[in-house]
């Protein structure tokens, strides 16, 4: 299934990550059985960082997320959801068998948690098929298309 919105600002963008963390909640996309793993695709700048930020304020993460380009990985405790761990990637310049020693195939074996990977293209391999993957496109200054792929 392939549903395709187009978000016309920021805030826009923010509402599309707390319809997927919505979503996510609800547990009918989840099927694979370890956790949710959801890859983010799409160049620089064209909404990852902004569209994760919505999925934390809808899954009421206190703390700022901020892009975690330089950090690899950060997690985060979530309350009250039937998650109980948040963990943010950015794969961005680093190769994957780098990015696989953070002890990464622990994270993505925990059912309990919610893993979203910024530039999850260039993990392609290491990623099972049924995981959720969402494009960016950059359509003007303002404009994004969000393309939501799920099996
Ligand atoms: N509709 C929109 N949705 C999201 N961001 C927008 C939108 N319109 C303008 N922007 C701007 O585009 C930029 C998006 O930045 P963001 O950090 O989310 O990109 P990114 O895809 O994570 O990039 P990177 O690959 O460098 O991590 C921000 O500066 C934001 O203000
Ligand atoms: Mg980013």
């Amino acid at each position: 299934m392939k549903i395709s919105l187009i978000s016309q600002n920021v805030k826009e963008t923010h509402l599309c990550g707390a319809i997927l963390a919505q979503a996510l909640e609800e547990g009918g996309i989840v099927k694979n059985k370890g956790a949710a793993i959801v890859s983010l695709e799409g160049n620089l700048g064209s909404g990852k960082t902004e569209f994760v930020k919505g999925m934390g304020q809808a899954l009421k993460i206190k703390k700022k997320i901020l892009s975690p380009t330089f950090l690899l990985l950060k997690s985060y405790p979530l309350k009250g959801s039937r998650f109980s761990n948040f963990y943010h990637l950015d794969c961005y310049r680093v190769l994957a068998k780098n990015m696989m020693s953070l002890g990464l195939e622990d994270i993505f074996k925990d059912k309990q948690s919610i893993v979203v990977i910024e530039w999850g293209d260039l993990l392609k391999n290491v990623l099972k098929s049924d995981i959720i993957r969402i494009k960016f496109k950059v359509l003007n200054k303002k404009e994004r298309l969000i393309e939501f792929v799920i099996k």
